[in-house]
């Protein structure tokens, strides 16, 4: 185990003489807070702030290493693409610094896990080969009739529950499981396994999805790393097996790709495999599911939004869609480490310091929106940022679009009437969250 007084990493802070602006230190410790993730209208504002008096602020949240909060969208972009300059290496996410610590002292580094955001080029290239051109438009199409299939289903059982349900619980969450698990090849019966773990995985900090409630209670960082460690050992057991059943028996899914994936003539290895694994279940079910219920809570609360939706499901849905990801923008954030000084907006971001993109503020900038916190259906063009941007941007994103528009097809063609019928929840996380419960009653 390597000593931890020099494998920890020092304070991101390269300049000790740096303070933080007004703003920043007003918002700097909301835009950390999970708590602030389950009040859409909180979080709206502290960005508000920061991209009026300080869109490249200089941030010292209590609890987290410091780092450079952008929150523009142009700023987001420019770093984004520039991957050399700005690596995910060493930090891509927000994480207590305690659990950082402890990572450090457990595995010599910043990750448990190596999957494609925490790797940079070559290796990040490498991988993300293996199954790219699976996640093209044209081969993604390829499935649009299981995809479409699968959302019948849903809306189908919508019907069956009479007039009410929790769209986000009963119908959005397990819609895009199926989706992400029939393409990984893992059957229906395991899928409910599946939904737990990803949720104690992007979840984690909020306490009706974590794996053990008294978890909660973010100063123990200590038992927070503990449950994620064996939400992973149990990823690790269930896609072991997967491997060894892809390797005897090819089959024409992602499973199969990962397990027989090779790098420079070699196997990939047993982490690799398990981080690949884990990272196309877990991205690609916990993102769509939010964006599927947040468009509809969108449209919800804007009656005319709905109708024009309702009136022509199929001629909207694909601008419906990404204004629904624009609008409920999952995943909140990645970071990047700069790897030479650089000038942004006349800020001075020096060597080794970190940079979180706010994505979710990205998606409100006044410069790039009309009436940003507006939800229009038929919003075009929409430079949603949502997806990030350069080397890893999303590669499941052509996915999650088709799975959105299939499902909001299928049900604005049926349904006749619907609306909210109590308040809607959502989830505590500061880095892929949505709604928890979005109670609706309707008429089909
Ligand atoms: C609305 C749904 C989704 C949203 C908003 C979303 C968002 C994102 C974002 C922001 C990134 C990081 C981009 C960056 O660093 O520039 C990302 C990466 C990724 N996403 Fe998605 N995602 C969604 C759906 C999916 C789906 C359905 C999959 C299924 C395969 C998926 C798989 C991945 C993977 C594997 C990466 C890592 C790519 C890399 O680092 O090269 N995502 N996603």
């Amino acid at each position: 185990m390597p000593d931890t007084a020099t494998a920890f990493p020092p304070a991101t802070k390269k300049d000790p003489s740096r303070t933080m602006s007004a703003a920043a230190a007003a918002a700097c410790n909301q835009i950390v807070d999970p708590d602030v993730y389950a009040n859409p209208d909180a979080l709206d504002a502290a960005f508000a702030k920061l991209r009026r008096e300080d869109p490249v602020a200089w941030c010292e949240p209590d609890d987290f290493r410091p780092f450079w909060a952008l929150t523009k969208h142009a700023d987001i972009m420019e770093i984004s693409r520039q991957n050399k300059l700005f690596t995910n290496g060493e930090r891509e996410m927000l994480s207590y610094s305690t659990a950082e610590e402890r990572v450090y002292e457990q595995t010599g580094g910043p990750h448990l896990l190596k999957t494609l955001v925490q790797l940079d080029d070559p290796m990040h290239y490498k991988l993300r080969h293996l199954t790219q051109e699976w996640f093209m438009p044209h081969n993604v199409k390829k499935r649009e009739d299981a995809i479409r299939t699968i959302a019948k289903e849903f809306v189908d059982r919508m019907e069956d529950m009479g007039g009410e349900c929790d769209f986000q619980h009963d119908i959005a969450l397990y819609y895009p499981l199926r989706v992400i698990m029939q393409i990984l090849g893992v059957p229906v019966d395991d899928e409910p396994m599946m939904l737990k773990l990803t949720q104690e995985i992007f979840g984690a900090q909020d306490p009706d999805l974590m794996r053990d409630k008294d978890l909660l209670g973010d100063g123990d960082a200590n038992k927070g790393l503990s449950s994620i460690q064996e939400t992973l050992a149990q990823f690790f057991m269930y896609f072991t097996g997967i491997t060894a059943d892809r390797r005897a028996s090819p089959k024409d899914d992602v499973s199969t790709i990962i397990a027989n994936g090779t790098v420079d003539g070699e196997p990939i290895g047993q982490l690799e495999a398990m981080s690949y694994y884990i990272i196309v279940a877990a991205a690609g079910h916990d993102t769509t599911s939010a964006s599927t219920g947040g468009g509809l809570l969108g449209m919800l609360r804007s009656p005319g939004q709905l109708k024009k939706m309702m009136d022509d499901p199929k001629g909207m849905s694909r601008t419906a869609v990404d204004e629904a990801i624009r609008w409920t923008t999952p995943v909140k954030h990645f970071m990047r480490t700069a790897q030479e000084d650089y000038e942004l907006r006349g800020r001075k971001i020096l060597e080794g310091e970190s940079l979180l993109l706010c994505y979710p503020s990205g998606n409100r900038d006044e410069e790039v929106f009309d009436d940003p916190f507006e939800f229009r259906v038929d919003r075009s063009p929409n430079k949603i940022i949502s997806f990030g941007y350069g080397g890893h941007m999303c590669l499941g994103m052509h996915l999650a679009r088709l799975e959105m528009q299939a499902v909001y097809e299928e049900l604005f063609s049926r349904v006749k009437l619907i609306e909210l019928a109590g308040e809607p929840s959502f989830i505590r996380a500061n880095f892929v969250s949505g709604p928890k419960s979005i109670p609706v009653r309707y008429k089909f």
